[in-house]
């Protein structure tokens, strides 16, 4: 089993980012442990992080024939992308929607999503650990699916 994870922009700072609320982790050890812990159970995870939405269009295009699902922080594209929402509804593949915090708790330009609504499950709010809550819930589901 193969799974995507997509992170939006300004991800990549994360760690120096508002630590008090997106935490003092950085992506690379995130993604470094989700990797660990993929391999751990056969699972092998490809990670793309980008700032530019155009690349986090063409990386989905790029790589969803070889992937059974996506986990993605859209950042704040979330709020804004209709092109990354019909990307991940071209290839059809089932998502995770994860936000580090809990967006509903913050401005209200927020609290829209153009992905929740076609999102296999929405995490927020759980902090780095909502990467790790998706991946179980994708994997078990996909377990499911293939017994
Ligand atoms: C975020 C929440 C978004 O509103 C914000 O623009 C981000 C990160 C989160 O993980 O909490 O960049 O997706």
């Amino acid at each position: 089993l193969k799974i995507l994870l997509v992170n939006g922009p300004n991800l990549n700072m994360l760690g120096r980012r508002e630590p008090h609320k997106y935490g003092t982790q950085t992506l690379n050890e995130i993604v470094d442990a989700l990797t660990e812990y993929a391999e751990a159970q056969q699972v092998s995870l490809s990670h793309i992080q980008s700032n530019s939405e155009a690349q986090l269009i063409e990386a989905i295009h790029a790589q969803y024939e070889q992937c059974d699902a996506i986990i993605i922080n859209p950042a704040a594209f979330t709020h804004t992308s209709i092109a990354l929402r019909d990307a991940l509804l071209s290839v059809d593949i089932p998502f995770y929607e994860v936000h580090i915090t809990n967006v509903y708790a913050r401005e209200p330009f927020r609290h829209k999503s153009y992905f929740s609504d076609v999102a296999e499950g929405v995490i927020c709010g759980l902090g780095a650990l909502g990467y790790r809550a998706a991946f179980d819930a994708a994997l078990a589901q996909l377990r499911k699916q293939n017994n």
